[in-house]
């Protein structure tokens, strides 16, 4: 097979300042891929699907040390024994078969050490992102309005929406897509005509906690999210600053290029809005407190943290956990009729439904979407001013939408760049290596901050760089 390439951008989280540095944790292995789910349903089965990562002590029940104590994680760094996981997306063809769509490289765990000292997760530590019923996105602009967001922007049931995002990928457009750009899934022809790299599925989880308490009885209400989503202040109560996570998961949607049908995740959510993830820490605490102290590189590269012990891409695809004696017979791969577990679509805006129907006739057809966003975003977006205009917002994402804004009074142009480290992915089948940029950006004027006349920031930015790599698949 032959691949030939252009250099191009790849959407990235841009970081800027010394109180930015993350790491990027590859979870290239899947764990599990089944109806388990420990922090909603624990001890029993679970309604859905989920792709799970990490530990593989992941089951029905676990706990920290079960979790700690297993010999194998299928994420890069063997230290890392937390488990991950989110709903996995399925295809459904008009006559209600459904087949998993391929999930490209596994998994990212992004940890972003915003905060002036985040801490790590305690033992025990658990929490849930996004809401598995929610099928709309009322009252809220769409796209999201320039940043700083405040006043009814940044209640915490807005920022939970905003916290998932579908980043259509196509490395030959410049720029991409901003992180968390578009909070819902693109319908199909846009996806088959515009994404031709796929389709990619992020999330980030509240970084505020309430100093005390390992989970809570919603697994979300010790937590809430930073009044930026990924950057600002914490709520009060709320002021313990813990390690800022975000999952990104690419999914191969363009196999599916003009075959009739819908996509949808396995919660029977195909609007996206139910889009979630949950997270229970396998980290030992003060080894993760070292790694923050100490893996503050700005590349993200986990090459670059003298502490972590890096296993190969290929063993983390050796860590498999068991799987229940009472799933034996569950076929969530597909092809099924409908989803598994008997799992319903509902479309929305109506909040969904715990039931399930195994009648494949409910799922069938789409009735036409009435929820207050656009189906079709438009693709223009410009990079952000706002994310350089002050040192409270200079981190977090730099490219994002500005559909139906006055674009910004001037546009910061880069004058130097210099790659700064590589890392790989994988899509239909090749590995690619990608360079990342790093890229000094004048910003002359900006909108919304007076005193700052002129500052240099700098960011980085992911440059694609897609070259035939000795590990192509086929
Ligand atoms: C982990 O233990 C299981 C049995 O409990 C074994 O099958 C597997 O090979 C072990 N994996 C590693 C990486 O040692
Ligand atoms: C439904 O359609 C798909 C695609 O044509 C096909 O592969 C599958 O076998 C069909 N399912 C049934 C139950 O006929
Ligand atoms: C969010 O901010 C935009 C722009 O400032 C504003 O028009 C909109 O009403 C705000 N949304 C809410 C829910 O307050
Ligand atoms: C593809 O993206 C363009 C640019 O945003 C848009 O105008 C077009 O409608 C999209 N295609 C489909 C089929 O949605
Ligand atoms: C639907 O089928 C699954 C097995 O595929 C079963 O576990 C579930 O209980 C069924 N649900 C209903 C409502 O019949
Ligand atoms: C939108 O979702 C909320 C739950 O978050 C629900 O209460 C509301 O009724 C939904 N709106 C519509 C129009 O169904």
């Amino acid at each position: 097979m032959k691949y030939s390439f252009t250099s191009t951008a790849l959407a990235a989280l841009s970081l800027s300042g010394s109180a930015s540095a993350f790491w990027r944790m590859p979870c290239r292995g899947r764990t599990a891929l089944e109806r388990v789910d420990p922090i909603v349903d624990p001890g029993k089965i679970s309604g859905h699907a989920h792709t799970v990562q990490g530990s593989g002590a992941f089951k029905e029940s676990v706990t920290f040390d079960e979790l700690r104590a297993s010999n194998c994680t299928s994420c890069q760094v063997t230290q890392d024994k937390s488990a991950y996981w989110v709903p996995s997306l399925h295809f459904q063809y008009t006559n209600g078969t459904t087949v998993l769509v391929n999930q490209d490289g596994g998994m990212l765990a992004y940890y972003l050490l915003y905060g002036d000292d985040p801490k790590p997760f305690p033992p025990g530590f658990r929490m849930l992102a996004g809401d598995p019923f929610q099928r709309n996105f009322t009252g809220l602009p769409v796209p999201d309005p320039p940043k700083p967001w405040t006043g009814g922007n940044v209640t915490q049931e807005a920022l939970r929406l905003k916290a998932v995002g579908f980043n259509c990928l196509h490395y030959s457009v410049n720029p991409p897509e901003g992180t968390l750009y578009r909070h819902f899934m693109p319908d199909k022809d846009f996806l088959d005509e515009n994404c031709s790299d796929g389709l990619r599925l992020e999330l980030m989880f509240p970084s505020c906690w309430n100093g005390k308490d390992l989970d809570s009885e919603d697994h979300k209400s010790h937590m809430a999210y930073p009044d930026q989503v990924i950057t600002g202040d914490c709520p009060s109560g709320y002021d313990t600053r813990v390690v800022s996570l975000l999952y990104e998961v690419i999914w191969n949607t363009q196999a599916f290029k003009g075959v009739d049908g819908q996509f949808v995740l396995s919660n029977g959510d195909p609007t996206g809005h139910g889009y979630h993830g949950d997270f229970i820490t396998g980290w030992d605490e003060d080894f993760l407190q070292s790694a923050i102290n100490t893996c503050t590189s700005e590349s993200g590269e986990i090459q670059d943290c003298p502490l972590f012990n890096i296993q190969s891409e290929a063993d983390t695809q050796l860590c498999k956990a068991e799987v229940p004696e009472a799933l034996a017979n569950d076929n969530c791969e597909g092809p099924s009729d409908g989803l598994c577990g008997g799992v319903q679509v509902q479309y929305g805006p109506a909040y969904a439904t715990m039931g399930s129907s195994n009648s494949s006739a409910s799922t069938t057809s789409a009735p036409s979407y009435t929820g207050s966003t656009p189906l079709v975003p438009t693709l223009s977006y410009q990079t952000s001013l706002e994310s350089f205009a002050s040192d409270k917002y200079g981190g977090g994402i730099t490219i994002e939408a500005v559909s139906g804004v006055t674009p910004a009074p001037s546009a910061p142009t880069p004058v130097t760049t210099e790659i700064v480290g590589t890392t790989t992915f994988t899509s239909a089948g090749a590995v690619y290596e990608v360079a990342i940029e790093e890229v000094d950006v004048y910003v002359t004027e900006i909108a919304t901050a007076t005193a700052a006349a002129k500052h240099k920031r700098h960011y980085q930015h992911h440059r694609l760089n897609r070259r035939e790599h000795g590990l192509l698949a086929q």
